[in-house]
């Protein structure tokens, strides 16, 4: 075994204790209360960082959460890396739905529970772990390491495009790092060529000034919660096709090569579904499941609310009703022009009596990189040599909103080297990361330092 690797197979229960102590930090973007925390976390990793050698540590304040930047410059004629990560994590309600309490990170059956143990605090200990393998073996990496790790990225990225642009000059790179995806299975190493990108909307149908008692009222004036459903239902055809006028036009047609590498691809169809806990599949007409959540985009409502949802009943006609509705876009669609067509289709379909707004939350655009780029080889030596097998090419159909920034402030091949699996619950109660994934992506991003500063 060369040094490299005995050192990260000798530290490997300390790797996971310092990941628990960055998961014990509630770092919730989306919620205020967390707005400190979320700056703590960023100093916790910030110190993490200065502690493994890594200079020019910095916690850049923004309009929004920090973010947390770092060097390594000593490898002159090598490349440079921009490694990217988020240190927020979603919000870990239902509470009563964990096994163990969401920032009291918990081993069991080989699994790290915690809110944000995979998404993505996690793989981003992968790179701190793999980094501090390099300097304790060989005094220093083996290319020049820029580290971008942002606190918002589960709200859409709203501040990191600013500080993107203002530093672009000092965060000049050969190629883009992200672990922030998945794998194809357990032993199944893969790198993402593309993600969805999304246009996440909240719909509010307003009726009468307030409340009204549903007898007194009830069939003389429209109530906005059956008008909501009437336009929610509308928003989709009997295929499961998206009817928003000219919604499909940018769509990319998958070239027929493409497909069949989808189709061949070593996706476990029936395990994933297992996985959902879903009664059956369900999707768009003439398309594969695997094709349904890449190449394909959706439109799901998630969450709404009107009248009255307290125990037992209530005889009233709500004054409003809202739902959150997002759409999953694909290559190229893009959601600042899709935007307004929608929101003028949903005001069409609203019937009359009923008056319908549309709000634009956030939007990100979709991703797609060259699964051919040279640069792509060093990714997958590095997964050959980590998992003993050759990584695929897979698309994701999540979202990651700076890569499309990425591709405008910087254009360069992105390699995403990810280590998530199916059932890792992302997003959900009792997330967790299988200490399988987070050892072999700590051994890849190591080893794929190492292939990166032997060229592509
Ligand atoms: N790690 C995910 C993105 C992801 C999910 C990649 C599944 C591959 C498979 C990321 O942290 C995430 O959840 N992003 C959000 C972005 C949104 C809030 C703009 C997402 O996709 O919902
Ligand atoms: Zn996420």
């Amino acid at each position: 075994m060369d040094p490299l690797t005995r050192y990260l197979e000798t530290h490997r229960e300390r790797f996971v204790e310092d990941l628990k102590a960055a998961l014990r930090i509630p770092s919730v973007s989306a919620q205020p209360e967390h707005r400190e925390d979320t700056r703590r976390c960023a100093e916790h990793i910030a110190g993490h960082l200065r502690e493994l050698g890594m200079t020019r540590v910095e916690v850049v304040p923004t309009a929004g959460h920090p973010v947390l930047y770092g060097e390594w410059l000593g490898a002159p004629g090598k490349p440079t890396a921009l490694l990217y990560g988020h240190y927020d994590v979603q919000p870990p309600d239902p509470l009563e739905l964990w096994r163990t309490p969401p920032f009291e990170p918990t081993l069991r059956d080989g699994k790290l529970f915690a809110r944000g143990a995979v998404d993505d605090k996690g793989q981003v200990y992968m790179h701190l772990k793999a980094i501090e393998a390099h300097m304790q073996v060989n005094g220093g990496l083996p290319i020049n390491l820029k580290v971008v790790i942002e606190g918002e990225e589960e709200v859409g990225s709203e501040h990191l495009e600013r500080f993107l642009r203002e530093r672009r000059a000092e965060l000049d790179a050969d190629v883009i790092v992200v672990s922030d995806t998945a794998m194809l299975g357990p032993d199944q190493p893969a790198l993402c060529y593309g993600l969805r990108g999304i246009l996440y909307t909240q719909i509010e149908v307003t009726g009468p000034a307030q409340d009204l008692h549903s007898g007194h009222f009830g069939g003389a004036v429209a109530n906005p919660a059956n008008a909501l459903c009437a336009i929610i239902a509308a928003l989709r055809d009997g295929d499961g096709r998206i009817t928003v006028p000219g919604f499909y036009d940018k769509v990319r047609t998958v070239p027929p090569g493409e497909r069949e590498m989808l189709r061949n691809s070593p996706f476990d169809e029936a395990a994933y579904l297992r996985e959902s806990g879903s009664p059956g599949p369900w999707g768009e007409r003439g398309y594969s499941t695997l094709e349904r959540i890449t190449v394909r985009p959706t439109l799901d409502v998630n969450g709404m609310w009107s009248g009255y949802i307290g125990e037992g009943s209530k005889t009233v006609l709500p004054s409003l009703a809202a739902a959150k509705v997002s759409m999953r876009l694909v290559p190229h669609q893009d959601p600042v022009e899709l935007f307004p067509r929608f929101e003028a289709y949903v005001k069409k379909l609203a019937p009359p009596g009923v008056t319908a707004k549309v709000l634009d939350l956030h939007s990100a655009p979709p991703f797609l990189t060259d699964p051919a780029h040279p640069m792509l080889e060093a990714a997958r030596r590095a997964l050959a040599r980590a998992w003993s097998k050759p990584a695929v090419m897979m698309l994701e159909g999540g979202s990651i909103p700076v890569m499309a920034t990425f591709e405008q402030t910087h254009g360069l091949p992105s390699i995403l080297m990810g280590f998530g699996l199916d059932d890792d619950q992302v997003h959900a109660p009792n997330e967790k990361f299988s200490l399988s994934s987070f050892h072999g992506g700590t051994r890849s991003v190591a080893y794929l330092y190492e292939e990166l500063a032997r060229g592509a």
